[in-house]
């Protein structure tokens, strides 16, 4: 049977002072708080700014490509919103304290029904990396999917020639389970992925923050 998809009981527990959680994240996605960055569902107008970082040839070499023209993320951003409300999917974008615009995006989608396993992925403006705010946000989605939504595994995927992607699921401290063999296609060729994975149950130890706060 189909596990309720945010357990009440369980929101207090690790989101700080000030929790207010919408009682079922498919009517709004909550605005989770950091030290440095705000996690929050994304808007339009987030297009632009979206459309300047994240459809780079260094942005973009590893992944899906991008919308190329700010009209193509609205609709993106128009179908993340349709398919939160459905219950598939969430996508958070990224925005550093001072600025009102997304200069990334993790997102996380069900792999089986009720979220108990889900994929996650994740993109940030070149501008930012290496800049502490993956991590900071990697950390405060996955406080999100595993202790409110109730994820049990979350796996994520990386081109094996993406030092930056692979390298950054290892810090976090997900595990290489395996090798996806010609499992993405780019430009015409199939490329091996590796997988990564997280349990709910392992990541007490890869915690290293403060938590976030949901408003
Ligand atoms: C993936 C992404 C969000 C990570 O953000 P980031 O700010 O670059 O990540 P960080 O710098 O915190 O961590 C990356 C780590 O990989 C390491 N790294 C970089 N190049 C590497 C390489 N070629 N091989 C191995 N490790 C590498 C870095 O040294 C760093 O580790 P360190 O901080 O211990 O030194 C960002 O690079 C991005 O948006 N890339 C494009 C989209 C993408 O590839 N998404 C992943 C697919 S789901």
């Amino acid at each position: 049977m189909e596990k309720m998809l945010l357990r009440r009981e369980s929101l207090p527990r690790t989101l700080g002072v000030n929790t207010v959680v919408e009682p079922d994240w498919r009517q709004a996605l909550p605005v989770l708080a950091g030290r440095s960055i705000t996690l929050r569902e994304l808007r339009l107008t987030d297009a632009p700014s979206l459309l300047a970082l994240l459809s780079t040839e260094e942005g973009a070499r590893c992944l899906s490509p991008a919308p190329a023209t700010i009209e193509g993320f609205e609709r993106f951003i128009a179908w993340t919103q349709r398919e939160r409300q459905a219950g598939n999917y969430m996508c958070f974008g990224v925005v550093p304290h001072g600025m009102d615009t997304a200069v990334g995006l993790f997102q996380m989608r069900q792999t089986e029904p009720g979220f108990s396993t889900g994929e996650w992925g994740f993109a940030i403006g070149s501008a930012y990396w290496g800049s502490g705010i993956f991590v900071e946000g990697a950390q405060m989605l996955l406080d999100f999917a595993f202790d409110v939504i109730g994820v049990h595994r979350l796996e994520a995927r990386a081109v094996v020639q993406n030092g930056r992607g692979n390298g950054a699921l290892r810090k976090i401290g997900a595990l290489q389970e395996g090798i996806l063999r010609r499992s993405f296609l780019r430009n015409g060729e199939y490329l091996d992925q590796v997988l990564w994975t997280i349990i709910g149950s392992d990541r007490q130890q890869s915690r290293g923050y403060d938590g976030p706060m949901v408003h």
